[in-house]
């Protein structure tokens, strides 16, 4: 392969990937994917693919041998290898930040110390550290601290005696137990910073979640804005402690009680900012390809006001899971006017899975 620009390696083989590559063919830079899965999202429209795992040293040193900069799109990509690449060139995010942001322990523990607002949370490395809980954290949501994602190593406990059983179920590791939130709303965050410490902000979008999973993302958000610019600053603090560079996303809550939370941290970008794929002059994808490839970052006003809406593998079942499989009656899903509906080429739809995505404009900005 030969090409001027910088050839992007990325770790990893899902949709975040494949729109990321897209983003870098319109800029004509190509990308090389490595995953164990050859025919994954990215993979179908990589420019190459390295197929094996991504702790795999042979298989990072053939990424290496064919790329000079290299990113992910998951988040629970191993920091060893980040690290191992790093010994080629430049990885965009670096291996210390995709640990924090790996073990909510360590990522709450930095938001305070950064002056960053958590919601009330106790650390259970094992059951005896639950004796100092008091009744008033209940009910409660406990997390394993490592490997969640859209609600998943998540269950809810409503008191003390529940306890036992719910960590046992996720498997006796070391968790944190999050006391329920009076939530008036959710929120996201993403930025862009690049090498020499320049700072792109997307408009927020505000999040509303069904069973853990995110199921549409409106922007502009409906909040007072001196909570938006808070978070905001929050984001860039963050960006800025962590010296990090690349696409970063920022979930906030808002408590009726206690104001603007953080909840978590994405080092990558984000499923709440796909609509700036349509709504933003440049994209989280290709802020994140510019990062890589030492192009500017590009202008991120709201061009339109719009709402994104996961389209999950439950719609392939219309009469339930394990029922026959029927695809979608896209004439009912994709409003007529004023849609862009985006299907990543999952093979197999499942109930609960990212197949695509629909941005519907809502009016002006
Ligand atoms: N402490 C909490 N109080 C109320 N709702 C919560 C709390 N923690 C999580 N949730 C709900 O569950 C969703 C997923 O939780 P999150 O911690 O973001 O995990 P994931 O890594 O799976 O995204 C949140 O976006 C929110 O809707
Ligand atoms: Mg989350």
């Amino acid at each position: 392969m030969t090409s001027v620009s910088p050839v992007i390696g990325l770790l990893g083989g899902g949709q975040l990937g494949r729109m990321m590559i897209q983003a870098a063919h319109r800029l004509g830079l190509q990308v090389v994917v490595l995953d164990p899965d050859p025919k994954g999202p990215a993979g179908q429209i990589a420019d190459d693919v390295v197929v094996g795992h991504y702790a795999d040293s042979a298989a990072l040193v053939a990424l290496a041998e064919r790329a000079q900069v290299f990113t992910t799109e998951f988040e629970n990509v191993p920091s060893a290898s980040l690290r191992f690449l790093a010994q080629y060139g430049p990885t965009y995010p670096d291996a210390a930040s995709v640990e924090l942001a790996q073990d909510r322990r360590k990522e709450k523990t930095f938001f305070a110390k950064a002056g960053i607002p958590v919601g009330p949370y106790i650390t259970l490395n094992s059951l005896t550290d639950c004796e100092v809980l008091k009744r008033s954290h209940f009910p409660a949501i406990l997390k394993t601290a490592e490997l969640g994602y859209d609600g998943k190593g998540q269950l809810s406990v409503n008191s003390l005696d529940e306890l036992g059983h719910a960590f046992q179920e996720l498997g006796s590791v070391p968790c944190v137990l999050e006391k329920k939130l009076s939530l008036k709303a959710e929120i996201s965050v993403v930025i862009a910073r690049n090498a020499q410490g320049h700072v792109a902000v997307f408009p927020a979008a505000q999040n509303e979640h069904r069973h853990g999973i995110l199921h549409t993302s409106t922007i502009p958000v409906s909040l007072p804005p001196q909570l938006v610019q808070q978070a905001e600053q929050y984001a860039k603090t963050i960006a800025l402690r962590l010296g990090y560079v690349g696409v970063l996303a920022v979930e906030f809550f808002w408590d009726e009680n206690l104001g603007l939370l953080a909840n978590e941290m994405a080092p990558r970008p984000h499923n709440s900012g796909h609509f700036t794929i349509e709504a933003c002059p440049t994209s989280q994808f290709e802020q994140q390809v510019r990062i890589c490839a030492h192009i500017p970052l590009g202008p991120t006003r709201l061009q339109f006001a719009c709402r994104m809406t996961n389209l999950l593998g439950d719609l392939w079942f219309p009469n339930g899971p394990g029922k026959p499989m029927r695809e979608p009656d896209w004439s009912k899903l994709v409003p007529s006017n004023d849609a862009w509906l985006h299907l990543y080429g999952k093979a197999e739809p499942r109930p609960g899975r990212k197949m695509g995505h629909i941005i519907q404009k809502l009016g002006d900005a």
